[in-house]
């Protein structure tokens, strides 16, 4: 079975609209729909916005259903040149942007106990998802995807993110799914197709594209679970 996060139901309603035979639990306040959707055993559920709620949701849905994988679909803000709205980021790994104890000496990012800043995406789950995206003509890029419990949008945070860690997209949720599954030993990856910029126009651009970019996200998804 292969659990699919979503933070909001815009991200997460249409694809449930595709699935069959569904059955839902509610299991520490998140409802999970499992079923199939394009032939594939899914769990799905919505997390809600930050990083507690995702991996509340993250572990919650490892204990329950014993996912061989999980993969994070919705939006994100752009941090690099090669992705504009509607293009879609596919990560190779995660970050926590807000994690921070450098005034102990540690690096900025570095998860304490795990000792590390970033966390692997599953390589070959990343790779399947950026070729399908090529089939339908997607643009895409791969690399580090930041999460932070911030919604960003200032050129000032965008370039502190984009300099300190080499991410190529921003969001909420995708690094705590990361460290969730990373410590469970399972799969995953972070699916994020561009609302906005990050910067001081994305609160204008957030809503205007937040439901088209989030179709972007659920289509290739789709396409993958038709073809994995
Ligand atoms: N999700 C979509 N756009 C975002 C942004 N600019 N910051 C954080 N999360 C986002």
């Amino acid at each position: 079975m292969i659990g699919i996060i979503a933070a909001m139901n815009v991200e997460m309603d249409s694809l449930r609209s595709h699935m069959e035979n569904t059955e839902t639990e509610v299991v520490s306040g998140i409802r999970f729909v499992r079923g199939t959707l394009e032939g594939k055993e899914v769990v799905t559920a919505v997390c809600g916005i930050g990083k507690v709620f995702a991996a509340l949701c993250a572990q919650t849905m490892i204990l329950r259903y014993q996912p061989e994988s999980i993969i994070n679909t919705g939006v994100a803000g752009t941090l690099c040149d090669e992705l504009s709205i509607g293009s879609i980021a596919v990560s190779s790994s995660v970050v926590q942007h807000d994690m921070d104890t450098s005034p102990l000496g540690d690096p900025v990012g570095l998860i304490s106990g795990i000792n590390k800043v970033e966390l692997p995406a599953n390589s070959a789950l990343a790779q399947n998802l950026s070729a399908c995206a090529n089939t339908m003509g997607i643009k895409t890029a791969s690399g580090v995807i930041a999460s932070g419990d911030q919604f960003v949008a200032s050129a000032e945070r965008k370039a502190f993110i984009t300099e300190t860690f080499h991410a190529i997209a921003c969001e909420m949720e995708g690094a705590a799914i990361g460290q969730v599954c990373y410590v469970n030993h399972v799969p995953f990856c972070i699916l994020r197709a561009i609302s906005d910029s990050a910067d001081g126009s994305s609160h204008m651009d957030y809503p205007t594209f937040v439901k088209m970019a989030a179709e972007q996200s659920v289509n290739l998804l789709r396409r993958y679970l038709r073809t994995c």
